[in-house]
């Protein structure tokens, strides 16, 4: 009787929020910029849009499946479906090991969110702009992340705030929490767009979001686009599996992922109409500045946009990063959720004990990332700060080559009836792309994600 006392979703709304709130986060407010201005901009974002409709749409439709049908955990969930098959078991660990690393990178990132609303809430910046100086910012920013002790602090403090959500479960956490956030997000990255929009960057900041340079394509591109369509829907690691498992049946499983990946492309969009704009209309300021991006270019704008405003200029940036800090807690939750469903109902470890223990391990590799940043050469792995390494390895490798596993599991060893009954509700809903969505499944999904793996291992050159 495991099923009956697994918690559910309350409402088909708060389905969607929660699932919403898993992927929209820093991936898009902050990695998508990021990433974005690195690559080239526009053509990143045609290729990124590509993959969300090919290889991400069918896996998180996929995910949704075998979490529902098998209400489970998302490891426990291939050995359910696929008993004795031990080449599908390993998807379950891979995506648990990919979740814990991106909790500890991401949690870095969000405990800066953390310090700006802090400092927001202190007028700090409206401080720091006061003197003149173009580039107090940047300063700021790069002194901050290099200290060893203040990014620490901000970062237990936000896992810590993620095991006490987790800690409570799942609709009184989760749902409650989402069901808020969202929507004023959305508003205030709306109003943040229309003011960036009349900031003198605008138009070099479109051209730049809009406009594809095809020559920048090349492999490295393609592969960060197709890895941050993983990330920034959450799939690939079985979170979004393993929140299906608290769907109820009557859910429409298409409905939700096409609602989900349309928000969630909707909001990346939506941040790069706020920060390309930003970074055009500050002196000496390139998108190619990497991470330090929206925590650079955003204080600027809003001195920029608010100078005659001092009270909007101190209220609209605390509000932002507030509710940044929120969205990636409801992205951390989905990650620490992965994992500890997966100690409790796999190793049957009790759920409070599982909840400590992947605060106390993220902690730990969360710390070091941090320090990574800092000083600390010992924390550089082949050149790259464990920082980037975690995050290179996972949403590159790690997250793509889940959906490769999770696409060929569902297009060829999943029971045709199985994927049938889930898409339809048992035959409630119709459901009239049958013939596509297997076809996606079983080779575009696959060969797409192997190709492009191979072009980056130069095996193959397209590009
Ligand atoms: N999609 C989340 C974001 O965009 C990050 C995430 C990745 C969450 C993987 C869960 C799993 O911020």
């Amino acid at each position: 009787m495991e099923k009956n006392n697994r918690g559910k979703f309350a409402s088909k709304l708060g389905v969607i929020l929660a699932s919403a709130g898993s992927a929209v986060g820093l991936g898009n407010i902050w990695r998508f910029p990021t990433e974005a201005g690195e690559n080239g901009g526009a053509a990143f974002i045609l290729i990124y849009i590509c993959c969300i409709i090919l290889f991400g749409l069918p896996v998180m439709i996929a995910e949704f499946m075998i979490g529902r049908n098998t209400n489970a955990d998302a490891s426990t969930a291939f050995k359910k479906l696929a008993p004795g098959k031990i080449q599908w078991h390993w998807i379950g660990p891979l995506g648990v090991v990919a979740g814990m690393m991106i909790f500890s990178f991401y949690s870095v990132v969000a405990g800066w969110t953390l310090n700006y609303t802090v400092q927001a809430g202190l007028n700090r910046f409206n401080h720091m702009a006061g003197n003149g100086t173009e580039n107090v910012f940047g300063n700021y920013f790069s002194n901050f992340i290099a200290d060893p002790i203040w990014p620490t602090i901000y970062l237990t403090a936000f896992i810590l705030l993620t095991h006490y959500v987790v800690a409570k479960g799942i609709e009184k956490g989760i749902e409650r929490f989402s069901k808020i956030m969202m929507p004023t997000l959305f508003i205030l990255l709306l109003v943040l767009a229309g003011f960036a929009l009349t900031t003198q960057g605008a138009a070099e900041g479109l051209s730049f979001l809009f406009k594809p340079d095809f020559s920048k394509i090349n492999s490295d591109v393609i592969l960060s686009a197709m890895g941050q369509a993983f990330f920034s829907l959450s799939i690939g690691l079985g979170c979004l599996c393993t929140y299906a498992s608290y769907f109820r049946p009557n859910v429409n499983l298409t409905k939700t992922a096409i609602s989900v990946a349309g928000i969630d492309t909707f909001v990346a969009i939506v941040s790069g109409l706020i920060i390309f704009p930003a970074v055009f209309s500050v002196p000496g300021m390139e998108p190619s500045e990497g991470p330090s991006l929206v925590f650079v270019a955003l204080p600027n704008i809003f001195r920029i946009v608010f100078a005659d405003y001092p009270i909007v200029a101190y209220i609209l940036p605390f509000l932002f990063y507030f509710l940044l800090v929120l969205a990636s807690l409801t992205s951390t939750i989905s990650m620490h959720e992965l994992v500890t469903a997966y100690l409790h109902e796999r190793h049957h470890i009790s759920r409070q004990k599982a909840t400590y223990i992947v605060t106390t391990v993220c902690l730990v590799f969360g710390i070091l990332c941090s320090l990574s940043l800092g000083s600390g050469s010992v924390l550089n792995i082949g050149g790259m700060s464990l920082f980037d390494l975690f995050d290179y390895l996972t949403a590159k490798w790690m997250l793509p080559l889940g959906g490769l596993f999770i696409a060929l599991f569902t297009g060829w060893q999943l029971e045709r009836k199985i994927i049938w009954e889930e898409l339809t509700n048992k035959g409630q809903l119709s459901f009239y792309g049958f013939k596509v969505f297997m076809f996606l499944m079983k080779f575009v999904a696959p060969v797409g994600i192997l190709l492009i793996f191979l072009d980056q291992l130069n095996i193959l050159s397209f590009s």
